[in-house]
């Protein structure tokens, strides 16, 4: 008997307590086990349409943050968008690849994903999300 077991599984503890970001990562989670779901899947452009998928709403959460650190005046701002655009980059350069038929998509990169999403909210986003809430944003 099978129970359904997603791959990423956000629970209370990740929560951040800002509702946009909080939703934005649901949404990023949502995709990714999409993507999982369709991993061994032989139409390339299911999963392709995921990734760019993906790619579109980490680039608007990643947005969302940013706006928030500069208008907050946060002052871990550098370090936290230096880390999103290494990961933004890297999800694109993979994604491109991947569409000119150059790269591969498999489980290990979807660890690598699932690795760096819940580091990056434990290490970082929790940071400026007591902050934007010490500043009224909820
Ligand atoms: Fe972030
Ligand atoms: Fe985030």
């Amino acid at each position: 008997m099978g129970t359904a077991m997603n791959f990423i599984e956000l629970t209370k503890n990740d929560l951040i307590g800002v509702n946009s970001i909080d939703e934005q990562h649901q949404s990023m989670a949502v995709l990714v086990n999409k993507l999982y779901d369709k991993i061994i899947s032989p139409d390339k452009k299911i999963i392709q349409n995921y990734l760019y998928k993906l790619l579109e709403v980490v680039e608007v959460h990643f947005e969302n943050e940013e706006n928030l650190m500069r208008s907050t005046k946060f002052p871990g701002y550098i370090s936290h968008k230096l880390e999103h655009d290494r990961f933004y980059k890297q999800m694109l350069t993979s994604t491109d690849r991947y569409s000119k038929g150059l790269e591969t998509i498999g489980l290990e990169q979807l660890k690598g994903i699932k690795l760096w999403f819940f580091n990056h909210i434990e290490l970082s986003d929790k940071k400026c999300g007591k902050y934007f809430i010490a500043n009224g944003i909820s």
